[in-house]
């Protein structure tokens, strides 16, 4: 089935907020699920702020996840969230790949938890190579980073 991105509105906040609260990939992300209020909060503050890209990934008519990039302590990053019901199916792979056509800007970095697999993998076949690890916020990371467009 064909994935696009579009632009998120706060109309998807409602669905992105589920994705973020489930326990399950809270735990594999290694990132506090944060309660509706903090959620909505949130996504108003990053959907008004340009230097913000937020996209919803939609497969068939339905939003299946988000990625997002930002600016943060004078890097560039990039995250994404799919449902638990959409994990599997290549979702995270196509949709990262389709977002650094959208977002040229490099480098381009990605803190990743060492247990999450699936996430390094994803990065690894958009063509992110490891640079070093961290432990932030209790939380032991593997650095990657894009130089190259894409
Ligand atoms: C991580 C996440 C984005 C992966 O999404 P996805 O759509 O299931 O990923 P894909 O289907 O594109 O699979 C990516 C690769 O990971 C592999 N993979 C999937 N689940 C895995 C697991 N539990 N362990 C190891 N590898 C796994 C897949 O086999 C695939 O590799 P392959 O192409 O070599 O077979 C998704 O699980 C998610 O949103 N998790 C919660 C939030 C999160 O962790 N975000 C990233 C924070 S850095």
């Amino acid at each position: 089935m064909a994935l696009e991105l579009r632009p998120a509105t706060h109309a998807d906040t409602p669905v992105l907020f589920a994705f973020q609260a489930d326990p399950v990939a809270s735990e594999m992300a290694a990132f506090p699920s944060r309660d509706r209020a903090a959620f909505e909060a949130h996504q108003r503050r990053i959907l008004a702020d340009p230097t913000v890209l937020l996209y919803a990934i939609v497969v068939g008519g339905k939003v299946v996840g988000s990625v997002v990039s930002w600016d943060a302590e004078g890097e560039h990053e990039v995250g994404y969230w799919l449902g638990r019901d959409f994990w599997g199916s290549g979702f995270a792979t196509a949709a990262v790949r389709a977002f650094l056509e959208i977002d040229g800007r490099r480098p381009l970095f990605a803190y990743v938890a060492v247990h999450n697999e699936a996430s390094q993998r994803v990065l690894r076949k958009a063509g992110f190579v490891e640079v070093r690890r961290r432990h932030a916020d209790d939380v032991h990371q593997v650095v990657f980073r894009l130089d190259i467009p894409t």
